[in-house]
Formats: structure tokens, C-alpha cells, sequence
């Protein structure tokens, strides 16, 4: 395996076998991203162990440095980083493709008394930024930029926040997020309320953080406070942990254990997922271990209510709803359509491609399990999580040779992706023509 394989536009990968193995997944993401913004806006340095080293936290990284934050690796999977911002930053924060960097960063620079301006890559600049803006404006930040501030790139001038309590329309910790960073230098406390409650990150680092920060059922409210750097260490994404469990699902004698995940609030929902479609899977807590065994599966229903906590898992528990018995159906997921990509289209284009039958809803998806798939040409449209997918479904499930377009799109969150398929399922990968 060449890591090479981490930049190719088009990979092939040519299946199809089970899964095998143990391995750790990288650190995750959402908490990577907080802990270098916090760590940033923090007294004192922070070391971070674990941190994500895809290009989405990379960009989170070179952002905080527009502010004069040191950072610094030092070695062994450790990056210091050493703040506080205190100004506004000296050029343009370019998040990338990263969703949760542009938006939690603009949290952050609504509290700086100062102009910032953040944009990203073709895909970030059509995500919707209105639901950070709208909050962040009646707190008092200045949102502006292209139809009027609803798409990035976003010019934010920031200070002289007065605290909120707001209930976010969409269920986002994105947005949470957001409003809570801001909330840290407003006047009075700041509070969110969810009807749907999200992963918990940013209250739990803050507090880490030596924020004043309170939780009461589903509200969070953060009063004005410093932050103290801190070390934090972060865990195994459990995200990036179920494109290997649906591996190991897919082919008969498959078996997967993933090690170090972090086991808090609303990331593994996957688990009870796929245990209700007859999944062989044991997430132990205690040992932070996940193991996996290859399963007959069968459909199952997806509502609204299950969508918060399987929301980057859409994709991967579609693909094992493909090889399931039965008719999958998911609904309540129409925020979907504003990840990466429009993940519902292209997560039924994806399962097309390999013979599989889905009906697009407006808010979710209907398919029909098959026995088997076929090979495919598949693109990304420029979002890991389908190019991840299709990779698993082309190595575990697909007899013959899967190409996947776009598939450099995995360098935002798994740069060694391609290693461990091959590592895992001995599934051929080359760049692909
Ligand atoms: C994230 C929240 C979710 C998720 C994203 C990471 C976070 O987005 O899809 O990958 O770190 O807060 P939304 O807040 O848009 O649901």
C-alpha cells in the first residue's frame, strides 16, 4: 500500500472479501476541531494527544494560527498549541470542506472585537450558513456575506455580544456550538435549547476548559468565562468506527474490533442501529472496544427521532440496509441534503450504482435489501463519507472492480483509509482510471 492512495482523484478497488482485523481509527473529528479552538482561546498552553489529522482539523489548525496562536507539534501524535486570540486574525480563515470548522469558528469570531472573514471549498461555500448567523446576529455579531450572509464566504465583526437563550430550528451541534463559543464573552448567560439533543463536546471540553457552564436536560447555558489551557486527549471517532463494523457485517466471516473510541453521548448510536437489524455487535464501554461479526441482517426503521445520533452514519447504515432482507425505510433526515453533499441523492445514487433499489424521499430514503451487489462506478460528489461507503461495499460486498471518483474527498477526515481497507479485507486498491 502506498500512501499515496490517500490523493488519488479515482480509486478501484476490487473485492470482495470479509473484513478481518483490529484497528484504531483516527481521532475524532467534532472533538479535535473544539479542542484546538478552545485550546486557542485559552490562557496557558494546551497539548493535544490523539488530535485528527485530516485536513478538515489541518485547516482548524492553520486558522487559529491567523490569530498569532503558537502551534506547535511536539512529536509523538502531540500538537501544542498555545493562545489566547486576542485580536482579530490577520487574513482569511479558509476551513476547507470542514462544516464544523467554518461554523464553529464563526462562534468564536463574534466574540472578537474585530473583522474576520471565513470561507472554504467549493462544496463548503453552498452549505447554509444562516442557521450560525441568525443566533450569533441577535446576540450582536455583524453577519454578512454572499445572500446576505446565508453562504460562506462570511464576514463577521464581532464584540459586544449580550447573551441569548435560543432554541436552534434544526437539530445541530453545530450550532450549539456556535452559540455557546460566542456565548463565552457576551454580557449575561447564554443558553441553548434543544428539542432534539446532540452530541455533547463542547459543553464537556468546556467545562474542561474551566468555563462556567451548566446542563439542564436538554438546555446548556454558558456564562462569560476565561478559558485555562488544558491537555486533552482525544479518542477514536466512532464515526469513522462504523464504516468498519458495517464491513464486517457484510461478508461471511467477518470480524472487526476497534479499539479506543470514545464512548460519550450520541455518537454510537449506530451500535443500537444495527443491533436492531440483527447485528453480532458489542460495544464495550468499559474497554472502550467495539467487535463486530458477520450477521444476517434485516431492514429497519428510521425516524426523526433516531437521526440526531446516527447523523454522519447515514450513508454506512444505508449500505448495510442494502444487504439486508427486507424494505429499510428512513425518514426525518432532510438535513441531509445539506451535508458534504446532498447525502440523500447521493447516497441513493451511490447504492444504485451497485444494483440496489431506493426511492428519495424529501426527507429520507426507501430500499430494498438485495442479496448481493454488483460493481460499481461511483462518485464521491466530493464527500468522504460516500467515498468511504462505496469503498467498503466495493471490498466486502461487490465481486469484480468498484471505482470510486472523488475519492481524495477522504483526506478530510481519513487520510489512511485505503491502508486499512487493505489491511482489513486484502480487497485490491489502485488509483483508478
Ligand atoms: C458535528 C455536528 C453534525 C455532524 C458533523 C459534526 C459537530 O453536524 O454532522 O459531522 O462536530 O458538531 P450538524 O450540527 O450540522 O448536525
Amino acid at each position: 500500500m502506498t500512501p499515496d492512495l490517500d490523493a488519488v482523484s479515482s480509486l478501484q478497488v476490487t473485492g470482495a472479501g470479509p473484513a478481518r482485523g483490529s484497528l484504531q481509527v483516527p481521532g475524532d473529528k467534532s472533538i479535535s476541531h473544539r479542542a484546538v479552538m478552545m485550546a486557542a482561546m485559552a490562557y496557558g498552553p494546551t497539548v493535544i494527544t490523539g488530535l485528527s489529522r485530516g485536513q478538515d482539523v489541518t485547516h482548524t489548525l492553520r486558522a487559529v494560527e491567523r490569530f498569532g496562536v503558537i502551534v506547535t507539534d511536539v512529536g509523538e501524535g502531540r500538537v501544542r498549541v498555545e493562545g489566547p486570540i486576542r485580536h482579530e486574525p490577520a487574513d482569511v480563515l479558509d476551513h476547507g470542506n470542514a462544516g464544523t470548522g467554518i461554523r464553529l469558528m464563526a462562534g468564536v469570531c463574534a466574540g472578537i472585537d474585530g473583522l474576520s472573514v471565513l470561507t472554504g471549498d467549493r462544496f463548503l461555500r453552498r452549505r447554509p450558513m444562516d442557521r450560525i448567523a441568525e443566533p450569533l446576529r441577535s446576540m450582536g455579531a455583524t453577519i454578512d456575506g454572499r445572500e446576505r450572509g446565508r453562504l460562506a464566504p462570511l464576514v463577521v465583526r464581532g464584540g459586544g455580544l449580550t447573551g441569548i437563550t435560543y432554541a436552534p430550528k434544526v437539530a445541530s451541534a453545530q450550532v450549539k456550538s456556535a452559540v455557546l463559543l460566542a456565548g463565552l464573552s457576551a454580557q449575561g448567560p447564554t443558553t441553548v435549547e434543544e428539542i432534539h439533543p446532540t452530541r455533547r463536546h463542547t459543553e464537556e471540553m468546556l467545562a474542561g476548559f474551566g468555563a462556567r457552564v451548566r446542563v439542564d436536560g436538554h438546555a446548556v447555558t454558558v456564562e462569560p468565562s476565561e478559558l485555562t489551557g488544558t491537555d486533552v486527549a482525544v479518542s477514536g471517532d466512532p464515526s469513522q468506527a462504523a464504516f468498519w463494523a458495517v464491513a464486517a457485517l457484510l461478508a461471511d466471516q467477518g470480524e472487526v474490533v476497534v479499539q479506543d473510541l470514545y464512548t460519550g453521548y450520541g455518537r454510537s448510536d449506530f451500535v443500537g442501529v444495527l443491533e436492531r437489524m440483527g447485528a453480532d455487535i458489542d460495544f464495550d464501554l468499559a474497554t472502550r472496544t467495539l467487535t463486530v461479526r458477520a450477521s444476517k441482517l434485516r431492514a429497519v426503521e428510521l425516524t426523526a427521532e433516531d437521526i440526531p445520533g446516527i447523523v454522519d452514519e447515514v450513508p454506512v447504515l444505508a449500505l448495510a440496509a442494502a444487504v439486508a432482507e427486507g424494505t429499510t425505510v428512513i425518514s426525518g433526515a432532510g438535513d441531509l441534503r445539506a451535508k458534504e453533499s446532498d447525502r440523500i441523492a447521493s447516497t441513493a445514487a451511490m447504492l444504485r450504482a451497485f444494483g440496489v433499489q431506493v426511492t428519495e424521499t424529501e426527507d429520507g430514503m426507501v430500499i430494498e435489501g438485495v442479496s448481493r451487489l454488483r460493481p460499481a462506478r461511483v462518485d464521491s460528489h466530493g464527500d468522504h463519507r460516500i467515498a468511504m461507503t462505496a469503498a467498503v461495499a466495493g471490498a466486502c460486498a461487490a465481486e469484480g472492480t468498484t471505482v470510486i471518483d472523488g475519492w481524495d474527498s477522504v483526506a478530510t477526515s481519513y487520510p489512511a483509509f485505503a491502508a486499512d481497507l487493505v489491511r482489513l479485507t486484502g480487497a485490491g486498491a489502485e488509483p483508478g482510471a
